[in-house]
């Protein structure tokens, strides 16, 4: 196990060479759009971006940048201590190399930073590469929606991370975040139980 947290750490490393972390803003959309319309089965209309950076006061998105170029993005809404991922993506060329969990961990230090007590996310079954890094990255199926997804009235497994600040949780998340060095991450949460 320890062989595999190492070469995952390694990986970490590799890519955060380079790469950088920043809110989304609106000129960021068609690209994030593209992305999105590329791995995703159904994306999101451009305007629900406009709506979210725009209205919505719950919701914080960022982008992840590769030397010149927007690689990847991620959204969370934090209400009540509860952040739920509203969506991650990583576009196809760069995928595989690490910077999915990279942004993945990016975001759970950004729920740390802001005051959430748990993540939850949506997922679909069939997606067995983002089901193996949430649960690689801490989270554990607790329920399942009925015909969540309009496209193909597929379920949606509900993943949840339990408390954030519970040492198994946070001692293995501060140790993976620990090879990130990533330009726009949030800071190491303390140590310290936060109730
Ligand atoms: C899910 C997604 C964000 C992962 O990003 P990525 O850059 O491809 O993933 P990484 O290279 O960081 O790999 C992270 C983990 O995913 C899993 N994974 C990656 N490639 C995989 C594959 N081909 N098969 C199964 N699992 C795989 C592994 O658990 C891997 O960790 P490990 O290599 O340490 O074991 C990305 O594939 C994506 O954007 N997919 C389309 C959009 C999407 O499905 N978003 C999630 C919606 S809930």
């Amino acid at each position: 196990m320890s062989a595999v947290l190492d070469a995952r750490r390694e990986r970490l490393q590799e890519a955060s060479h380079g790469t950088r972390l920043r809110d989304m803003h609106l000129h960021d959309v068609p690209r994030v759009h593209t992305i999105e319309k590329a791995v995703f089965p159904s994306a999101w209309p451009e305007n629900a971006y406009h709506m979210e950076l725009t209205r919505n006061h719950f919701a914080h998105y960022s982008v992840l940048e590769h030397g010149e170029s927007l690689i990847g993005f991620a959204g969370m809404w934090v209400i009540d201590r509860e952040a739920h991922i509203t969506t991650i993506g990583v576009d196809s060329g760069h995928q595989g190399s690490g910077f999915g969990r990279l942004l993945f961990l990016l975001q759970i230090g950004r729920a740390y930073a802001l005051s959430a007590h748990c993540i939850t996310l949506e997922v679909r079954p069939s997606n067995t590469r983002a089901v193996a890094l949430y649960e690689s990255s801490g989270l554990a199926v607790i329920g399942r929606r009925r015909g969540y997804y309009n496209d193909n009235g597929e379920d949606a497994l509900i993943m949840w991370s339990g408390h954030l600040h519970r040492p198994a949780f946070k001692d293995a998340f501060i140790a993976a975040y620990a090879a990130c060095e990533v330009p726009g991450m949030s800071p190491v949460p303390s140590k310290e139980y936060v109730q």
